[in-house]
């Protein structure tokens, strides 16, 4: 079978004997351990000096290879440009974007670096699978360094409308880099559909069904969102009971309704409109004080970025201030934990949980959805609400689904989903399962690489 490499920012090498975090790590793990291959990226760590050396690890069939970035490389490829202006503007938010020439230079550089590496490391005749926006050059670059292997691109993240792309200095180079790659892989309809819009405004590309043809060059596209392994799910939280944590929670909520969130701290989540509906609910259907609780988990994530230290400062005096205002001598409304959680103890918690509020403002899928609804117990789910504006909502059409910035209509939605009967939860658990069935974590990564190994056989 070909062997397939994969390139992302962020790799993370499991400790022997133990699973990943959750997310893309899972994703990519499972691809490499059916097909074998490589895995190269960053490691993660920052290194003082501007040399940059290559660290190989073998795990069963998986070959890590990592490089540390040196410090400004860090503070200008990953904190500035990928995480400063490119993940901003991806996600509708220019107010954050701060665009900088040094950014934009280190960008190429890096994205350079990592191809001049990693072709040293190629055997040829393999399938390339790279990554999210961190990596949009990296494509031409390997053309650059000769590399001739099918080469297919996967973004996680939403791709913005035309106008808004239009608003970031260069996009016209980045737009063009896309077309390098022979597979260009979206999360949702709507991604791809601005994705074709942007270069046929930019270069006058014509659509041909499922190719673009651009530039001199052909790129077959395709809409492939990102699922969960459903089964191994289900599994994990039906042993959920076995966590001291998740059993102690349990205990602790009594005959309390939890209302559970969990993210990255990061602004595209909607963690403040989140914590005013909370309020809202607080102020508006009084029953439900003494009775909710409200938990919020958001890992630390970014944080030398302002926008995500202002954001953490920001939420710590809201859940203050609710529980301030709302609190009894025997009751806080609001559990904010600003620190990550184990996967098994969270798992518990999303089964324990009445309500799951995922309620980004803008989300490329957004897996902690699709978590929650797999955790439930068939015979008494919870119910999901669920923002509109996340990529898993044109799946997810069991979720109570909500206007994000709509802090009145969330609030609405969390009362209507704490009187939900139990026969229109189920209808709507079963609903959203079946879905997470048919688009799991395994078709994702089989029809994409299903593509693009159609490519392999176009170019023999
Ligand atoms: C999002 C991105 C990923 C990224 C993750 C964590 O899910 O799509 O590419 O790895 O956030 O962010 P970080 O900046 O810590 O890698």
């Amino acid at each position: 079978m070909t062997r397939l490499v994969v390139i992302s920012n962020r790799v993370s090498i499991p400790e022997p004997g133990k699973s990943e975090a959750g997310g893309l790590a899972v994703a990519i793990t499972g691809a490499l351990d059916e097909y074998g291959g490589l895995w190269f990226g960053w490691d993660g760590e920052v290194s003082e000096t501007a040399v940059s050396e290559l660290t190989t690890v073998q795990r069963e069939n998986i070959t890590y290879a990592t490089l540390p970035l040196p410090k400004e490389d860090y503070e200008n490829y990953y904190l500035g440009f990928s995480n400063e202006v490119l993940w901003p503007v991806f996600h509708f938010n220019l107010g954050a974007m701060d665009f900088q020439l040094e950014y934009a230079k280190a960008y190429q550089r890096v994205n350079e670096r990592f191809a001049g590496a990693l072709s040293t490391l190629l055997e040829g005749g393999e399938l390339i699978w790279v990554h999210d926006y961190h990596l949009l050059p990296l494509g031409k670059a390997l053309r650059k360094e000769g590399v001739k292997d099918p080469m297919g691109f996967y973004l996680h993240i939403p791709f913005p409308s035309y106008d808004l792309l239009r608003a970031m200095p260069g996009y016209r180079g980045l737009l063009d880099d896309l077309l390098h790659y022979d597979l260009l892989g979206f999360q949702t309809d709507n991604d791809l559909h601005a994705f074709r819009q942007a270069v046929i405004e930019t270069f006058g590309a014509e659509i041909a069904g499922d190719t673009i043809e651009c530039n001199g060059r052909q790129v077959r596209t395709g809409v492939y969102p990102v699922g969960i392994d459903v089964d191994e799910l289900i599994a994990e939280a039906e042993h959920s009971r076995d966590n001291e944590q998740a059993r102690q929670l349990e205990e602790d909520l009594g005959e309390r309704d939890l209302i559970i969130g969990a993210d990255r701290l990061d602004y595209s989540k909607g963690l403040v409109q989140r914590f005013n509906a909370i309020e809202a609910l607080l102020t508006q259907f009084e029953h439900r004080r003494q009775k909710t609780i409200f938990m919020q988990i958001a890992s630390p994530s970014r944080s030398a970025i302002p926008e995500y230290d202002d954001l953490r400062r920001q939420l710590e005096e809201m859940a203050g201030h609710i529980n301030g205002t709302y609190a009894d001598l025997d009751w806080m409304p609001v559990h904010y934990l600003n620190q990550t959680f184990p996967r098994e103890a969270l798992i518990g918690l999303f089964r324990s949980a009445r309500v799951g509020l995922v309620t980004p403002l803008r989300d490329g899928m957004n897996l902690v959805c699709k978590e929650f609804v797999a955790a439930q117990d068939p015979e008494d789910p919870g119910v999901l609400v669920l923002s509109e504006l996340a990529g898993a909502a044109s799946e997810l059409s069991g979720a109570l689904q909500v206007n994000p910035y709509d802090v009145d209509a969330i609030a609405a939605a969390i009362e209507q989903a704490l009187n939900m009967p139990l026969d229109e939860r189920q209808e709507r658990y079963r609903q959203m399962l079946g879905v997470l069935r048919r688009n799991s974590l395994l078709e994702w990564r089989r029809r994409f690489m299903e593509h693009l190994s159609q490519q392999n056989s176009d170019a023999d």
